[in-house]
């Protein structure tokens, strides 16, 4: 199969042939039809993420058909469409038993070191394995995964809308509807209108919040805001806080998300959260070594801060379920798709990040 390949961190992805083996127990061959380009993959790309590692096939907001499965696999079949889980949910595991938290623990370990449960790789050249990049690499024509990592969706849903739905989209849906679980009627502000940031606004609408008001750099990004259901929109930077008080009466907000992953952001997030019960939660994923900075008095006089992974969402229950809403007209991905690519491209859709120009780039595969 022809596949992105990580050959030297700071160079660009090589799509090239490689062998992709058969799925062994528990493990399904997916062909892949669609896939967003995300900021992790360029993290990894770049080199600045420390725990990232190569040859390595990055990808990981897939969404393709069951090709073939391999024994002992009974909850998938071949023509499922599905999603990938680089946060899977194996239901048995003790925190997937907890509805708690979404941290699956069955597969972790093997998972961050690029490799499948067993931890062997299927993906090769030449007889050298290649590894798996977040137990998904989908910059590529088919992948192998664990069925826990799979989640089975409503066929009728375009490919393109439910890869989004693989990473940002979920994780900013899934903070305010999971995490924070936004009351009705209450004051919510997102900080960052990318991928994450937007779901969020779009999470916030959905649970019935009166008043979203949404931050960032980029005027255009904010109209895409205003799209999701945010109601007020501001420029990001120093005044901020002030000026979220100010539109609050002085108090600041019930709910509260930072979606940029800068850590200063973070603590505008905290600081702009009312005092008695403003909930912040945090999704975006700050520098390695950075700290996030609070005042104490603002968590005793009853702010309280949250951190979400793949907004808590147990992936093979809920992102089905988040798919149907967008059938049902009740999340608008289209907007979010800037550019479509082939995978041939999928270096222009780092560039295309980098500057940012558009939410999401999707891969399309012939
Ligand atoms: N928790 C998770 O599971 C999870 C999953 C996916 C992504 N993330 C993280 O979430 C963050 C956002 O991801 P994204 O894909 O939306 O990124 P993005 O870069 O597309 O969006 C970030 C936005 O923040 C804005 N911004 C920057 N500085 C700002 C400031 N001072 N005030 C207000 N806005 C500011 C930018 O203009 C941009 O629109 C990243 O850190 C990413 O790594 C976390
Ligand atoms: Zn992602
Ligand atoms: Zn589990």
């Amino acid at each position: 199969m022809r596949a992105a390949v990580l050959e030297e961190f700071g160079e660009p992805l090589v799509v090239q042939e490689v062998e992709l083996a058969e799925p062994r127990a528990g493990e399904v061959l997916v062909r892949l039809v669609a896939c967003g380009v995300c900021h992790t993959d360029l993290y990894t790309a770049s080199g600045a993420d420390p725990s990232g590692y190569a040859p390595a096939v990055l990808g990981h907001e897939g969404a393709g058909v069951v090709e073939r499965v391999g024994p002992d696999v009974v909850s998938l079949a071949p023509g499922d469409h599905v999603v990938t889980l680089f946060s899977p949910q194996c239901g048995e595991c003790v925190h997937c038993v907890d509805p708690r938290t979404n941290l699956c623990m069955a597969i972790r370990e093997q998972q961050n070191e690029g490799f499948l449960p067993d931890g062997t790789t299927r993906i090769s050249r030449a007889g050298d394995g290649i590894r798996h990049f977040m137990g998904c690499s989908t910059f590529a024509e088919y992948t192998v995964m664990p069925e826990i990592a799979l989640a089975k969706v409503n066929p009728e849903a375009p490919f393109e809308h439910v890869c989004l739905f693989a990473c940002g989209l979920s994780t900013g849906l899934g903070a305010a509807i999971n995490t924070a679980a936004v009351t009705p009627g209450s004051t919510c502000v997102v900080f960052g209108a990318g991928m994450v940031g937007l779901g969020a606004v779009a999470g916030c609408r959905l649970r019935g919040a009166e008043r979203i008001v949404c931050v960032d750099l980029s005027a255009e990004r904010l109209e895409l805001a205003r799209g999701q259901g945010a109601t007020d929109l501001l420029a990001g930077g120093e005044g901020a806080v002030e000026q979220i008080l100010a539109m609050t009466g002085g108090f600041g907000a019930d709910y509260t998300f930072e979606a940029t992953g800068n850590v200063a952001v973070m603590r505008q997030a905290v600081e702009a959260a009312r005092m008695g019960w403003g909930l912040c939660t945090v999704a975006g994923v700050a520098g390695k070594g950075e700290t996030l900075d609070v005042v104490p008095r603002l968590l005793i006089t009853g702010r309280r801060i949250a951190g979400s992974s793949f907004g808590g969402v147990k992936g093979r229950d809920q992102v089905p379920l988040l798919v149907e809403r967008c059938l049902a007209g009740e999340i608008d991905v289209e907007p979010f798709i800037s550019h479509r690519l082939a995978l041939d491209e999928v270096n222009r859709g780092f560039e295309l990040m980098e500057a940012q120009d558009g939410i999401r780039s999707v891969v399309e595969f012939g």
